[in-house]
Formats: C-alpha cells, structure tokens, sequence
C-alpha cells in the first residue's frame, strides 16, 4: 500500500504546535512581527501572500503588509528594506518573489538583515546551512524534511535525488538532505540518464517546474517520491511535477499535489518567525 503524506494535516499540527509555544514566549515579554512586501501584481503572489498573512493570525503574530506598486524602483525597495532592518519591532522580512525585471533578486535578498532573514535566502543563512551552523533554512526544503521525519522515514543512508538545482530549492534541499546523513545526487537540465540516476533513488525530490514530467519509469519500486511542483492545468486543476496516477502505485508513500509539499512551505515560514522571538 501507498502511503499518500498528508502536507495539509501535518502543517496543521506544526502550526498548532507554534501557536502554543507564541502564546508561551509572549508570557516571556517576546513579541514577533513578519513584514511581508509584495511588489507589482503577481496573482499567484497575491495568494501566497494572503496565505502568509493568515498564517501569522492563525499563530498569534503580527504581520505587516506592504504592496507596492509594479513601477517602485529598486532604490524605493532598497529603502524599505533599510527602514524594516532597523526597526525593533519588525523580526521578520519577506520579500515575495518574483520582483518586476528591473529589480534584480540578489541585490534585494542581500539588502535583508540575516537576523531577519526568515526566508533563508540571504547568502549569510545559505553559508550557515552549507557548514552546519545555526540559521534560518529555506521554507521549502525545510517543509520537506519535516514531512519525511512526521512520516518516520529514514534518511539517513539513503540515496537521496535531488532533480532541481534551485537557490530556493535544489541546492539548499540537497544540502538539508546531507546533513541528515543521506547519499545526495543532484540533477538538472544537463544530467545525462536522468531516469537511470533517479531509479537509484530511494527518496526521489523532484523540483524542475514542469507538469507530469516524472513518470513511472524513473522510480524504483518502493521509492518515497516528494512533489514539490505545482501547476494549474487547461482544466483548473493542479498538477505536480510528478504524474501522481502513474507513479504512485509504485512507490511506498508519495506527497499529492495539492496537499504535499505546500502547505509546509508556510508552515515553516511560521517556524523560522517564531524562531526569531
Ligand atoms: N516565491 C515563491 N516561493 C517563495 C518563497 O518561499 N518566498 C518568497 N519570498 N517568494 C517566493
């Protein structure tokens, strides 16, 4: 039998549990509070952003909301951020991402203070990461290892791949992956005998943005494959990266699109603020 991972229900059951430890750490005199900037008007950022906003209602911290305009220029974003870092009362910045063209990523990512950095994209908390010292890790792959620890799957020794190569994802994702002792191989759009390498896989994460890419033919039997993809199909519906009906029967648990990897991604976001009380 499959096992389908529930990322809804244990998402839930991390926010319930950050709920309990703000409410204690406000008995301490701590206080949490998550800038979330939004520039231009991406829909699908508009949701995630949403989401994010009442993830911090649902634990019991305040969150701020900044939308700007699709024309603030870079020097506008630079400033708020600047004006964010100083402020005591923000813990948290977030800027969603994507930014309009004539904002370049890196140089926004950089400009966030590490100390506030609860995205886990700065390079100070990648660096962290690398060499296994204490900072924030990026939401997503985070959310991944916690659904394989909530899940009581073994990593390590395992051969764990990787197929994405991602700053956000594929690299921090195979980094976690290390450091909870697994065999790491990462792919990409240059791997040659990207189904041989994947078969090897007993934990297969497959994060390269296209819809139903990975079929049965890449899996071993009994393989535990994590989604992180999502699309919007012709027919509304969504879809992974994975062809979930064919792959499924083969492997031993498998996360489900929607309902897998998602909701963890906030989860976790709610894990890195609460960690910066
Ligand atoms: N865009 C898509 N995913 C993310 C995320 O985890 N954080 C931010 N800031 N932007 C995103």
């Amino acid at each position: 039998m499959t096992k389908i991972i529930d990322g809804k229900a244990i998402s839930q059951k991390i926010k319930d549990e950050l709920k309990e430890e703000v409410a204690r750490k406000k008995g301490e005199g701590k206080e949490a509070c998550l800038a979330v900037i939004q520039v231009g008007k991406y829909p699908a950022s508009t949701v995630y952003v949403g989401n994010k906003k009442k993830a911090c209602a649902y634990i019991g911290i305040d969150s701020q909301s900044y939308e700007l305009p699709e024309e603030t220029s870079q020097d506008e974003l630079l400033s708020l951020i600047d004006k964010l870092n100083d402020d005591p009362k923000v813990t948290g910045i977030l800027v969603q991402l994507p930014v309009p063209g004539h904002i370049d990523e890196d140089t926004i990512i950089k400009r966030i203070s590490p100390l506030k950095d609860v995205d886990g994209f700065h390079p100070m908390s990648v660096g962290a990461l690398c060499i296994g010292e204490k900072g924030f890790v990026s939401c997503t792959p985070a959310g991944v290892i916690k659904l394989l620890k909530y899940s009581d799957i073994e990593i390590a020794g395992k051969e764990c791949v990787v197929i994405g190569r991602s700053n956000i994802v594929g690299k921090p994702m195979s980094l976690l992956l290390l450091r909870e002792n697994g065999t790491v191989t990462v792919c990409h759009s240059k791997t040659k005998n990207l189904k041989e390498v994947c078969k090897r896989a007993d934990i297969l994460v497959v994060a390269i943005g296209r819809p139903k890419m990975i079929n049965e033919e890449y899996i071993k039997d009994g393989a535990v494959v994590i989604d992180v993809g999502i699309h919007r199909m012709e027919n509304g519906k969504l879809c992974g990266d994975v062809d979930y009906e064919s792959v499924a029967p083969k492997c031993s648990a498998i996360t489900p699109v929607p309902g897998g990897v998602g909701p963890m991604t906030i989860a976790m976001l709610m894990y890195n603020v609460v960690s910066a009380m």
